[in-house]
């Protein structure tokens, strides 16, 4: 079953169209086909904790090249598509949707979807691969350990065995609700960002607390409800990048993942042509590359316009009609000395961000230091576990996208761990990787896997694959999920071979001790 598309006109709509035929001949090409209900699915089986973007494509790319999954998910079905089904009807794509395509079969209308869009391609993933029948659903993990084999357990062996675990939990869980002193005396209505649905703002004055995408997606839903005032309230600056699918690629192309000597080029450009007379908005003291920027060009349209105000201040308390706060100005740090100010308000939205989904149920052993997340090989495999791999879980900031091809790169690295012994690396070379990485970026101003640009993920990937002969035969089907076929009946030989030698086949030994470099 194709995803639903509609094409655009070619003469109305060139650009889109170019791009739709683009999506068409990427899953024409690049999706594996799904797999057939009447063939079983071989081992090895991988258990994938999590139904968000992440979890859903992860398996989809499994069971596509015919390797068994089941997907565990704390929430109900209703939670299918993770942090998307919790955030309000107007969330959509901050980045330009050509680097958010989460599986090669996702059929964009535009260039920036909204949350309906992204769950309903994300629904008929799902269905497409038969993953309604291999998730279970309201069951969070707490707890994944090995048997005597080294085969895994999800909770309770009652769940089945697995040969690798994905671990897909997210960075977003349950909505942030901090404490701010005198939040009971405040007349009017408080929000957290992601349940805006249905609320009406028409004439009112909103302040937003926090400065991270969020307040300014509660910005734009103030200015689309036609409010009076909006006030953004941050207490730390970060960048904002405009909306466009080349300037932000360009961003993402830093193949260095870091601040570097030539940083203040991008940065003094995006402070002339893109704050202009704003530009004492822009981080005094911290470089483009050091956070995760908001992705927004209309926030500067709206404080030009006078509809919304910035305000770079720390929280003191809130009062009937509003907020207290110290305003300070660019460059002096949070609790340094300002001016203070009442910012009036009739509902105050919590732009406070989500609080970060555990991976305790893993290991002990997988977050001994300095090896603990995310100094992890590749930054998604613990070293004493590359039968385990935690995609989009682990990242602290960066400058790309949580929803691109690398969800399906980072699978099939894992399955080619599985299946192929030989390119499965030992725990001493995944921390002599880690140790290498923190190396090169020792001059960094964050530490090294605190902060990446998706072309050093590239990289990574790349060297991974470029720098063991043994997974050179794997490299079409690492980098573009093609040819499958061949590296396992290579395999197969191999295993000839092994056998002829009085040694465990590939599918005899342990799958989570590697022997490779
Ligand atoms: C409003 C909004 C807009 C965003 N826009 C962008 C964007 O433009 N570009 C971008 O790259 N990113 C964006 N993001 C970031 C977003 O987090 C990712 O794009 C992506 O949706 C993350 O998907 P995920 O599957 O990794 O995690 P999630 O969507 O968080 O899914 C994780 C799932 O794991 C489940 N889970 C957690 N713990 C357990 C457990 N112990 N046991 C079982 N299940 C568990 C959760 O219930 C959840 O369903 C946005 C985020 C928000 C909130
Ligand atoms: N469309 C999109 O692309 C989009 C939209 C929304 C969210 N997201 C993603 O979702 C994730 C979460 O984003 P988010 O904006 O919700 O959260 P966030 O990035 O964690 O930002 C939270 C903001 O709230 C501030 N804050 C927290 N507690 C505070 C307190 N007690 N007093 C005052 N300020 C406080 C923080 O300040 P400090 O920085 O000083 O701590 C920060 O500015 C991010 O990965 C983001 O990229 C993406």
């Amino acid at each position: 079953m194709p995803s639903e598309s509609r094409i655009e006109n070619p003469l109305l709509h060139p650009f889109l169209f170019t791009y739709q035929l683009g999506q068409v001949l990427t899953d024409k090409i690049l999706s594996p086909n799904p797999h057939n209900p009447s063939q079983p699915l071989t081992r090895p089986k991988l258990a994938i904790i999590g139904a968000g973007i992440t979890g859903v494509s992860a398996a989809a790319h499994c069971v596509g090249h015919g390797f068994d999954v089941q997907i565990f998910e704390a929430g109900d079905e209703k939670q299918l598509g993770g942090i998307w089904s919790r955030v309000n009807n107007t969330s959509s794509l901050q980045i330009h949707s050509l680097m958010y395509r989460f599986h090669p079969s996702v059929q964009w209308q535009r260039g920036y979807p909204d949350r309906q869009q992204i769950l309903s391609q994300l629904g008929q993933l799902w269905k497409r691969y038969g993953l309604d029948k291999k998730t279970k659903f309201n069951m969070k993990v707490d707890k994944v350990y090995q048997d005597e084999k080294g085969l895994w357990i999800i909770n309770s062996p009652s769940n089945g065995k697995f040969d690798g675990v994905i671990a897909a939990v997210g960075t977003c869980g349950a909505p942030k609700r901090p404490h701010i002193p005198g939040i009971d005396k405040f007349g009017g209505q408080v929000y957290h960002s992601s349940e805006l649905t249905g609320k009406r703002a028409r004439g009112k004055k909103i302040a937003v607390i926090g400065g991270g995408a969020s307040a300014v997606e509660a910005l734009e839903f103030a200015a689309a409800e036609e409010a009076d005032k909006i006030s953004i309230l941050a207490r730390s600056d970060k960048w904002v990048i405009p909306r466009n699918a080349i300037i932000d690629t360009l961003f993402a192309f830093n193949i260095f993942g870091q601040e570097t000597m030539f940083s203040w080029i991008p940065e003094k450009l995006l402070k002339k042509f893109f704050y202009r007379d704003l530009e004492d908005l822009a981080p005094a003291n911290k470089g483009l590359f050091t956070d995760t920027p908001m992705v927004n060009s209309d926030v500067m349209d709206k404080i030009r316009a006078g509809k919304a105000e910035w305000v770079r201040c720390d929280i003191e308390e809130v009062v009937e009609n509003g907020i207290k706060v110290n305003r300070r100005a660019q460059g002096v740090p949070s609790g340094g000395p300002g001016r203070e100010d009442v910012i009036e308000a009739d509902m105050i939205v919590l732009a406070t961000g989500f609080s970060r989904p555990s991976l305790s149920f893993l290991p002990n052993d997988s977050f001994e230091e300095p090896y603990g997340a995310p100094n992890w090989y590749l930054q998604t495999f613990p070293p004493s576990h590359p039968s385990v791999s935690a995609i989009n879980c682990t990242y602290l900031a960066g400058i790309g996208s949580v929803g691109n091809w690398h969800i399906g790169i980072y699978t099939r690295i894992l399955l080619m761990f599985l299946v192929d012994p030989l390119t499965r690396p030992s725990t001493f070379w995944m921390e002599r990787w880690i140790d290498m990485t923190k190396l090169l970026k020792a001059k960094s101003p964050t530490g090294a896997f605190d902060f990446f640009t998706y072309l050093e993920l590239v990289w990574w990937f790349a060297f991974c694959v470029a720098f063991n002969p043994f997974r050179w035969k794997w490299a079409f089907f690492v980098f573009f999920g093609l040819g499958v076929a061949l590296p396992r009946r290579l395999v197969e030989v191999e295993d000839t071979i092994r056998n002829g030698l009085g040694r465990p086949t590939s599918d005899r030994v342990n799958r989570d001790q590697g022997v490779s470099f």
